[in-house]
């Protein structure tokens, strides 16, 4: 009996292995990225929200703030050069996962979820390999505090660095001056388990609300859309 359950759960893991890529394949155009650790985002929401909105029209590259393992760069980089030949995607990161000591509402500190995840492994490296053959992604090893883009315009920006709300109103205010009228943000994390990074997101978005013309939740993970 135990051996039958076994051999049913390996036969349904085997389907779920080929069934996940055919359809990732046919709702996006792309071969999902490489597994193993996975996305933290959930970018598939991020993504339908971009094609729902049309959000790769806008002149303008694009950004994200906070890459991880790439595996979230990678869709956007897929995604974009499908929809919007010509747009560069901007990785943003540290790579330095001990970084961010941000602690969600369970006391478990950004740094350490990261370290979980890695399990030893380097995140720059894994990174390298996932984003290996995408063309349109350039990569930009550094604090996110007070930085500048080499470019001059974005039409969109996902924001998940550094999870403190001094973070998250830097990431908001070194984009949103580059963000073309019709552009939109992205904030994962909002209204979750880091109450800091929801109640900055609120103070910017009220701060800013004669320039805002739409705001949305997408997903059950990922946060907001914002238009300039
Ligand atoms: C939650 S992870 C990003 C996850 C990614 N969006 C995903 O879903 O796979 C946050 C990332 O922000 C990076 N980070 C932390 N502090 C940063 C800072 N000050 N500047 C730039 N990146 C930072 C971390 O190294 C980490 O890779």
């Amino acid at each position: 009996m135990r051996f039958m359950r076994s051999a049913m759960d390996g036969i349904r893991s085997g389907i779920r292995k080929i069934a996940y890529p055919v359809r990732y394949w046919s709702v996006y155009g792309f071969r999902p990225s490489p597994v193993f650790p996975g996305d933290l985002s959930g970018y598939r929401d991020v993504l339908s929200a971009i094609s729902r909105e049309k959000m790769y029209l806008p002149a303008g590259d694009v950004v994200e703030i906070g890459a991880f393992t790439g595996q979230g760069t990678y869709q956007l980089a897929k995604y974009f050069e499908k929809n919007a030949p010509g747009k560069k995607v901007i990785a943003v990161d540290i790579f330095m996962p001990s970084a961010d000591t941000t602690a969600n509402v369970n006391g478990r500190r950004m740094a350490d979820i990261y370290a979980g995840k890695l399990a030893g492994r380097e995140q720059r490296a894994i990174f390298d390999r996932v984003i290996r053959d995408c063309a349109n992604v350039s990569v930009i090893e550094k604090d996110s505090l007070g930085m500048d883009f080499p470019v001059d315009e974005i039409c969109f920006a996902y924001i998940d660095g550094n999870h403190s709300p001094r973070y998250v109103r830097n990431d908001f205010l070194i984009t949103w001056r580059i963000l073309v009228p019709g552009g939109w943000l992205a904030f994962d994390d909002y209204g979750r388990d880091l109450p800091g990074v929801t109640l900055e997101i609120n103070r910017l978005i009220g701060e800013h609300a004669g320039q805002i013309t739409k705001v949305m939740t997408v997903g059950t993970k990922t946060g907001n859309g914002y238009r300039g």
